[in-house]
């Protein structure tokens, strides 16, 4: 697993620090493999920003809003959430929501206002066909667009457990398929120089050790 650089928190107030410390926790008790998924967007979010060359204070906005991104579903019962992505009508819709009651969670507090942005577009699609506002291109927040692509892969390869093993690399093509139609084409190419080769180029180097 990808390490997240802690020096990038961004100047917070004390007060701020607290709410999302006890959100993380929150959302930690409720559901264990959500607050890891969230933990590991976070490291993809941050290596793919660093590659991309944004700045330090847009990074660490970005790590927050990925450590945070699915904090909406807290309003979501832990018995629909199992589901994903099989859900009815009604539980797709109280599912999508969740982007809407995660930003709306941030209202007021100093320092998220741009941290509730990027949590309220991050199912939104490159070509229009996303989530809550159908935000099409440079539109959505840079934020946003790096957390779909790290939250695709996430959902779909889940690399540490051995999900791994039977979906294979399918996923990732389907990231780079969707590179111009679902995702922005820029990030794609910064997430896999950062996440997808990196790991690639570990990998050999720990088969080259073991065979040596
Ligand atoms: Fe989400």
């Amino acid at each position: 697993m990808l390490t997240i650089p802690q020096f990038l928190d961004f100047p917070m107030d004390p007060d701020t620090k607290d709410i999302v410390s006890f959100f993380l926790k929150l959302l930690e008790k409720k559901n264990k493999d959500l607050f890891l998924h969230c933990q590991q967007v976070a490291n993809y979010a941050v290596c793919t920003a660093v590659k991309m060359g944004l700045s330090v204070d847009e990074i660490a906005q970005i790590k927050t809003a990925a450590l945070l991104h699915d904090i909406g579903q807290l309003s979501v019962p832990n018995a629909v959430l199992i589901k994903y992505p099989y859900f009815n009508v009604r539980e797709r819709a109280a599912y999508r929501r969740h982007c809407q009651m995660g930003a709306s969670m941030m209202e007021n507090i100093s320092d998220l206002d741009r941290v509730a942005k990027i949590i309220l577009h991050h199912h939104e699609n490159w070509n229009g066909t996303g989530y809550p506002k159908r935000l099409k291109g440079v539109n959505i927040p840079i934020g946003s667009r790096i957390i779909a692509v790290c939250n695709y892969y996430d959902r779909k390869c889940k690399p540490c457990i051995r999900n791994w093993q039977r979906l294979g690399a399918r996923p990732v093509q389907t990231i780079k398929d969707n590179a111009g139609i679902l995702f922005d084409p820029d990030v794609v190419r910064a997430f896999f120089a950062a996440v997808v080769q990196e790991k690639s180029s570990r990998q050999n180097k720990l088969s080259g050790i073991a065979r040596a």
